[in-house]
């Protein structure tokens, strides 16, 4: 198979933020990777704004090392490399005053090109650099400008940044990133749901039993703890990414693959989702590694708080109240230091309404599984008759489709999700970009859940690095007959 990649128009991208983490580690070598590619046009322009006073040459070195560090595997040489960082360019900018906006101006190719502003700063900024472009004559009717999460921390915060931002940009000009929405296996989700007769008609709540999405790292807060103490897993997973999924996975078929078409289904989700009932959550703080505490600190030290009330794990059972998911659960997951890295979702079929091979024969369901990450995939297992004489033995066996062996070289080739939504920042694609009133849904459903546990000083439970969270996870499970799956790459 070949992979058909279609260069994009040429196109003036403006990275303010240009010098910072997200810059190197993502953004730069996710563009260097489409250079490789052929996607991006030798005539494309890529700027670098921030504070720092460099020049361009001084901002070349600086993306040739984060790209010889964060670039993987698909770099393609230094004559390339040397091309790539030709196209780059650097301002010294200050978003709250004067300095610079003319030399950005300059810069600017004119008119007729993809003009992109990529966001990448703090959220307090966003009004500003969004006056100043339209001051500047920067924000004309083609402009794009990207947005990083987290957008708010609650309602309020973002209706007003929507507000703010809506001052100067139509809706079809902004992109709220959620990199999720730019992985390979969500966009499969939709392929699989939508593209398939098999799934659909027995995608609700008459056959399945319940669905469970995971999404578990292995990795602690890191050097991001101030940030992360003032959000945890509510705000930093779950308000954003686990939603994401917790939509594609429930919505309705939308007319088209469209913008507007599936992000008005997503929305359906979301305003149809149940306050949660607080025994329904249960959320946990992650413990030193014992014999390892210098390396692998406990949370609160990792945050600098020993009295910190943020929860670094937390699950969830959430109930849709729809015609198609009245009465199918869905519990979700998410923590820092769990025992392994690994994001699934998993659909829980019902029993078959009568076994006819008796109660020896044992209980088994269809479990379909989706891997995101590691070793992405699909995994359906199916119940057969044990092979052998002996009667009629029923076991559960997995007709698997992991992606880099059905797909061969081609998954290996597969795209950052950085590097895919900035290609379609500049197609003009806003499908697998958050909308405003998506995202203020997700609040409205989050903030009473978050003001619920600031009004009763609640504390998240200790659990172990390394372990599946605390025990009021698998309890909320055992309450239910229900149990966390373990992740199908490791069970069947
Ligand atoms: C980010 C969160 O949005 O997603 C991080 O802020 C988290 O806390 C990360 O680690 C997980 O992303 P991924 O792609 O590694 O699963």
């Amino acid at each position: 198979m070949v992979s058909r990649v279609i260069p994009v128009d040429p196109f003036d991208l403006v990275i303010f933020g240009g010098t910072g983490d997200l810059a190197q580690r993502k953004i730069l070598p996710g563009l260097f990777r489409r250079f490789c590619a052929g996607q991006m046009p030798h005539e494309a322009k890529i700027i670098g704004a921030a504070r720092s006073d460099i020049d361009a040459d001084g901002y070349r070195d600086l993306i040739r090392a984060a790209i010889a560090k964060f670039g993987g595997e698909q770099a393609c040489g230094d004559a390339q490399l040397d091309a790539f960082l030709a196209r780059l360019n650097y301002v010294t900018i200050d978003a709250k005053g004067e300095k610079g906006w003319a030399d950005l101006q300059k810069l600017m190719a004119g008119k007729g090109r993809v003009e992109a502003y990529y966001f990448s700063v703090a959220p307090s900024l966003f009004g500003d650099l969004a006056e100043r472009l339209q001051k500047w004559g920067m924000a004309d009717s083609q402009a794009r400008i990207v947005v990083e999460k987290p957008f708010g921390r609650d309602l309020e915060t973002a209706r007003t940044l929507n507000n703010t931002l809506a001052a100067f940009f139509e809706e079809r000009q902004i992109y709220r990133i959620d990199h999720y929405l730019g992985k390979e296996t969500v966009q499969n989700l939709m392929a699989v749901r939508f593209g398939n007769m098999l799934f659909e008609p027995l995608w609700n709540s008459q056959y399945v039993d319940h669905i469970q999405i995971t999404v578990a790292e292995t990795v602690g807060v890191g050097g991001r703890g101030e940030y992360y103490d003032k959000s945890g897993a509510m705000r930093d997973m779950v308000q954003n990414h686990l939603m994401q999924l917790l939509c594609l996975i429930a919505m309705e078929p939308p007319a088209r693959f469209d913008p507007d078409a599936v992000r008005d289904e997503k929305l359906k989700v979301i305003r149809a989702l149940d306050p949660v009932e607080n025994h329904h959550i249960a959320r946990g703080q992650y413990q030193a590694e014992p014999c390892n505490e210098a390396e692998n600190p406990g949370y609160r030290t990792a945050v600098g708080d020993p009295r910190s009330r943020t929860e670094s794990f937390i699950a969830m059972k959430i109930h849709i109240s729809n015609w198609r998911w009245a009465g199918t659960p869905f519990y979700i997951r998410t923590g820092k230091r769990m025992s392994s890295r690994a994001s699934e979702i998993t659909v829980v079929f019902k029993d078959t309404p009568h076994s006819i091979f008796g109660e020896e024969a044992g209980r088994h369901r269809n479990v379909l599984s989706i891997r995101l990450q590691p070793n992405e995939g699909i995994t359906l297992g199916v119940t057969i008759k044990e092979p052998g004489p002996g009667g009629m033995r029923l076991i559960d066996v997995p007709l698997d489709m992991t992606f880099a062996d059905a797909l061969g070289s081609e998954a290996d080739d597969h795209v950052d999700a950085y590097e895919r939504l900035i290609m379609d920042v500049i197609r003009g694609n806003q499908t697998l970009f958050m909308r405003g009133d998506e995202v203020e849904a997700a609040w409205t459903w989050t903030d009473p859940i978050i003001k619920g546990w600031e009004a009763r000083h609640d504390v998240p439970k200790p659990y172990d690095s390394g372990s599946d969270g605390p025990t009021d996870s698998s309890e909320m499970m055992r309450r239910d007959g229900r149990s966390w799956r373990k992740g199908s790459n490791e069970d069947v």
